[in-house]
């Protein structure tokens, strides 16, 4: 199968990309190298380096794509709220121009990648019927693009899913990042010895899901039942949230060290509770996610502290 992977050479994607390769696919990745590195991409794939939102320069490489993977996006809340305009044309805009690449290549099946940040604070735990709320830039973006590939779907038959992961983690999550996630700000402070910063009373809970069980479920919505893949958004996490006190304890457990945490303030446009209801994910696409936190912190840590 021919597989583009916009976002290839980033954390998540980088992943999927080798899973592909691994079941034979012909694989080329678009990806800015914003934050992803040319290191991620593994040699047999072709890299084009190039923005999704300049279509003139993506739209001939969609061309003969059996199967697309939409992730190329500025992937931080912090960031979009620092600015906005430009998180729009990667988050917005790319998702827009990949969606008219795809449509002009008649592309069999498109895989959006959402998140779940278009729930906002929304009470509960989070089913993809309540109705989103997103509190961020970064998450109005990503409701923005399920409701473009639905409006994909109605106008012109487009077959897709919309995927929302929640906190995703696992090697090659880069330590250095300015607006990085919580597990890899964690472990770079751990790594140099240092107690883990909070921010916020660390109260605030979050769906961790490790990354070889987010590919899997993003391999299973490619091959889903056609009837299903009309666009409809999917939840992908474990269906378990933990606080951000409990993660910093198991992570200083996996790093064997005792540090009491520091506390600074909560970062805005951080959302409290993040947890995921997974029934649709069981149902359509036989997903169950298999790595514990355990099992999943301490691959994590051991690869991030030695990278
Ligand atoms: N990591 C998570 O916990 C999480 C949770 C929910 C959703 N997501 C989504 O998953 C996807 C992948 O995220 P990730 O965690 O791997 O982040 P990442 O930053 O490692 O990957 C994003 C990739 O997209 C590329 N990119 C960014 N802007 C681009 C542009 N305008 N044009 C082309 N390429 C561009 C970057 O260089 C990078 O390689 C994103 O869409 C993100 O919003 C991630």
């Amino acid at each position: 199968m021919r597989v583009v992977v916009t976002g290839g050479a980033g954390f998540i994607g980088s992943h999927l990309v080798d899973r592909l390769l691994a079941r034979g696919d012909l694989v080329t990745v678009v990806d800015d190298l914003s934050t992803g590195r040319r290191e991620n991409v593994p040699a047999g794939v072709a890299l084009i380096e190039a923005e999704v939102a300049d279509l003139d320069v993506i739209g001939p490489v969609f061309a003969g794509a059996d199967l697309v993977f939409h992730l190329a996006a500025v992937a931080s809340v912090p960031r979009s709220i620092a600015q906005p305009l430009t998180v729009h044309r990667a988050n917005g805009q790319g998702v827009l121009s990949v969606l008219e690449a795809c449509r002009a290549a008649g592309v069999a099946r498109v895989i959006v990648v959402s998140s779940a940040a278009v729930y906002g604070n929304s009470a509960g735990v989070q089913q993809e019927d309540a109705c989103a709320k997103p509190e961020s830039f970064y998450g109005i973006d990503k409701l923005a693009g399920e409701m473009y590939l639905q409006a994909y779907h109605r106008l012109f038959g487009m077959t897709g899913l919309a995927i929302r992961p929640f906190n995703v983690y696992g090697p090659r999550q880069p330590l250095d990042a300015v607006y990085g996630s919580v597990i890899p700000r964690f472990v770079a402070r751990l790594k140099a010895g240092l107690p883990v910063q909070i921010e916020g009373t660390g109260e605030a809970t979050r769906d961790f899901t490790y990354v070889a069980d987010l590919v899997d479920g993003l391999l299973r919505a490619a091959g889903a039942d056609a009837a299903v893949m009309n666009g409809q958004p999917v939840n992908l996490a474990v269906g378990h949230a933990i606080s951000v006190l409990t993660l910093a304890k198991e992570l200083a457990a996996a790093a064997g060290v005792d540090l009491k945490p520091l506390h600074g303030p909560a970062r805005v446009g951080d959302i409290l509770h993040s947890q995921a209801d997974i029934s649709r994910a069981k149902k359509l696409l036989g997903y169950a996610p298999q790595v514990s936190l355990k099992e999943g912190l301490a691959i994590t840590y051991r690869a991030l502290a030695h990278a």
